[in-house]
């Protein structure tokens, strides 16, 4: 692909000299997009099924959320919060509202939520719970993928996000994903904080877990007094077929951790929901961000949720979700090469069968070639999660691509 595209092979012969090689992109130069498509610097117009891992829900370059932007753009982009602005109220009330908590606490990027939320129940845990200082212990899944942070990699269990950083954070521990038993003899320890999960396990690979999972999790978190934190940064805002994926099972999280496609994509806004008995334990001049609620990205947020509402973006994904798993289901059926398809709503992904660890990673060249994006996970599973704004008729014209690459591997 490389040497037929001049354009391209220069700008990615920019990054690898001038830039950090902290990432291995899938070699296509994109300059502009909208809606589910985007185009590279040569104009090859591509299906993106990756949606900037679940940010771009609401498609690329939203015109309301655009117009937003650039309203609030040319009134005030930053206050800092020295001062009180005219946005963040509004939408504190906004968000509290839509899903239903008492406070927010706005942040930047998903990774800064997750640690608003350990930093969140640590205190809980001290000032309501009465454990004892420094000993409050926070549980996390295996498989667990929050950020790069060192907190979120000292919770990781995968090499390649820990190993050569450390040391690493205390007060944490592991358990095995879906696993109710080994949470229950985690959290019975009564210096237990909370409990942070994905409710779909994402950079893991799309791992659904077991029917009744996210209930039991939420009676075993109320038994020990223990906070059910939901990382819905990748699952939430309609991704999985309802608002919250959560809402699968009508489980209501301690504290809920927003991020992504809470701008649509635009810039990032993360955001922390709880209780006023959670939220209220830090106070003035204990947590924050230069740019967390921030006039612009309240607009952008404000807007970005109004949209997944008004087009029903939740219903979308639902509806063709069970369309596209049964189309990779009838593509399984006719190759060795597919040994597993999962997921809910539009947020799914194939396990492919390895030979050499470099096959899903060709797989997605080849889907790259024929017009749709894609990126593998773990070496063999390959995430298909389009913007939620795609229509039936462009998903049959991505499950005919995403055939015809497989059956002519
Ligand atoms: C579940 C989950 N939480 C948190 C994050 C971190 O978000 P960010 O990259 O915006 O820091 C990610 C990123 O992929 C994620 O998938």
């Amino acid at each position: 692909m490389i040497d037929t595209m001049t354009k391209s092979a220069e700008l990615m012969e920019l990054e690898e000299k001038f830039g950090a090689h902290n990432y291995h992109p899938i070699p296509v130069v994109l300059e502009k997009g909208e809606g589910v498509y985007v185009w590279d610097v040569e104009g090859k117009r591509y299906f993106d099924f990756l949606a900037a891992y679940s940010a771009v829900n609401q498609g690329h370059c939203h015109p309301r959320i655009l117009k937003a932007l650039t309203t609030q753009a040319q009134k005030l982009t930053l206050t800092s919060r020295a001062f009180y602005n005219s946005q963040l109220g509004e939408y504190e009330k906004f968000i509290t509202n839509y899903f239903g908590y008492d406070k927010v606490l706005p942040m930047n990027t998903g990774v800064e939520g997750g640690e608003t939320a350990i930093k969140l129940a640590r205190r809980w845990a001290y000032d309501v719970k009465g454990v004892k200082e420094n000993q409050a212990k926070v549980v996390f899944a295996n498989g667990n993928f929050w950020g790069r942070t060192l907190a979120a990699i000292s919770a990781s269990n995968d090499p390649s996000s820990y190993k050569g950083f450390g040391p690493y954070m205390t007060g944490y521990q592991l358990v095995d994903y879906n696993d109710l038993q080994a949470l229950e003899n985690a959290i019975k320890d009564p210096n237990t904080a909370a409990f942070m999960v994905e409710p779909i396990q994402g950079e893991a690979g799309v791992v659904v877990p077991d029917e009744g999972y996210l209930k039991g999790v939420r009676a075993l978190c109320t038994k020990y007094n223990v906070l059910f934190i939901a990382d819905e940064v990748q699952t939430g805002l309609a991704r999985t077929g309802k608002m919250l994926a959560c809402d699968h099972e009508n489980v209501k999280p301690d504290i809920l951790v927003l991020g992504k496609a809470l701008s649509g994509g635009i810039l990032p806004v993360s955001a922390v929901l709880a209780s006023n008995e959670i939220m209220l334990t830090i106070k003035p001049g204990e947590h924050g961000s230069t740019y967390g609620g921030n006039p612009l990205a309240c607009a952008v947020a404000m807007e970005a949720l109004k949209v997944l509402k008004d087009e029903k973006l939740a219903e979308n994904s639902e509806k063709l979700g069970i369309i596209f798993r049964e189309e990779m289901n009838k593509l399984k059926a006719e190759t060795d090469l597919i040994t597993s398809v999962r997921g809910r709503g539009l947020f799914n992904a194939i396990v492919i069968k390895e030979k050499d660890g470099k096959t899903a990673w060709e797989v997605c060249l080849k889907f790259a070639e024929a017009g749709l994006l894609a990126k593998p996970t773990h070496g063999d599973i390959i995430r298909f999660a389009p913007p939620l704004v795609i229509t039936k008729e462009q998903l049959m014209e991505c499950v005919a691509i995403i055939r015809k690459v497989i059956l002519n591997f």
